[in-house]
């Protein structure tokens, strides 16, 4: 199997990074292109993948092309592949907002895999939803995903909406735990203590929380349960988010990401 990454920027490097060393493909099964004559110069001194500059040098040679590029660059780079492609191929897709639909239209290809990814697929601690096209196969769909999972975790979910849905929770919810982390350090920095004090209780609490979270079978309203005991101080942290309404704002501004994926889907 041969996988051709297209775009080797952020997220595309990570991916090609994730499957080289996962050892799920040889060396010259990955190609990465790039049309930018800086990434390409950083991409020819890597050893675990060939780089290319044409996509007629690659397209062709591709079971699956992983396009890694910005939505706005879609309909070009899927203008120029269409007379390179074979039905066989799957596109595997991690653009935000753009569809299933318009990949078939613009490629002419019917294997579509529409994913999401979030930033800590850069430490192998990723979680990338996806939806497959019905074209796609059980046996290429557990290929894809053992491709996806080389940067973390994937779910697979029912439909487009529900990607769009992800990116309201996993896609952009780093954001919102480093928002929470900001909160806290500014609190223990007003408490007297230094940054780095502050960032060590901090990141120190977070990673700690969610690996006892992860170990257990226990939700997170049970933990709070068994951390908050009456007349005590968790408690009287928690009463306080609970008073300001907290809970009811955090679901808010996932749905505001929720809806903001939705409209930037329609855009494109
Ligand atoms: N970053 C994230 O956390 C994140 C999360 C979820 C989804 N995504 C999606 O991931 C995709 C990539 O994002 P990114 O942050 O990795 O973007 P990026 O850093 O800008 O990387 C894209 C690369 O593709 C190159 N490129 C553009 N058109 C090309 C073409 N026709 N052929 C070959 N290379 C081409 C760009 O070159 P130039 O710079 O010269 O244009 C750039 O080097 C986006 O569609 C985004 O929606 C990203």
């Amino acid at each position: 199997m041969k996988v051709l990454v297209i775009g080797a920027g952020n997220m595309g490097l990570t991916y090609a990074e994730g499957m080289s060393k996962s050892k799920l493909l040889k060396r010259k099964n990955i190609m990465v292109l790039d049309k930018s004559e800086e990434k390409l110069e950083a991409l020819n001194q890597m050893e675990h993948f060939d780089a290319f500059s044409d996509l007629k040098d690659c397209v062709p040679e591709a079971d699956i092309i992983f396009v890694a590029v910005k939505p706005y660059h879609a309909e070009a780079l899927f203008k120029t592949i269409k007379p390179m492609v074979n039905s066989q191929q799957i596109v595997i897709s991690i653009m935000a907002g753009v569809t299933i639909a318009s990949i078939k239209e613009h490629t002419g290809l019917q294997k579509i895999v529409r994913a999401m990814p979030n930033l800590p697929a850069k430490i192998g601690k990723g979680l990338t939803s996806y939806v497959i096209s019905p074209e796609v196969s059980r046996i290429e769909m557990l290929t894809v995903e053992s491709l996806l999972d080389t940067t973390g975790k994937s779910l697979q979910v029912s439909n487009e909406m529900r990607i769009d849905a992800s990116t309201g929770i996993s896609g952009s919810g780093p954001a919102y735990v480093f928002y929470f982390m900001q909160s806290m350090m500014e609190a223990a920095m007003q408490m007297g203590f230094s940054k780095n004090e502050s960032t060590v209780l901090v990141s120190q609490t977070f990673s700690g929380a969610v690996e006892l979270f992860k170990q257990s079978n226990l939700s997170p309203n049970s933990w709070m349960e068994r951390v908050a005991s009456k007349g005590g101080t968790t408690r009287a942290a928690l009463d306080s988010m609970e008073d300001n309404n907290v809970n009811e704002l955090i679901k808010e501004a996932a749905f505001a990401a929720f809806n903001r994926a939705v409209e930037l889907g329609k855009e494109h």
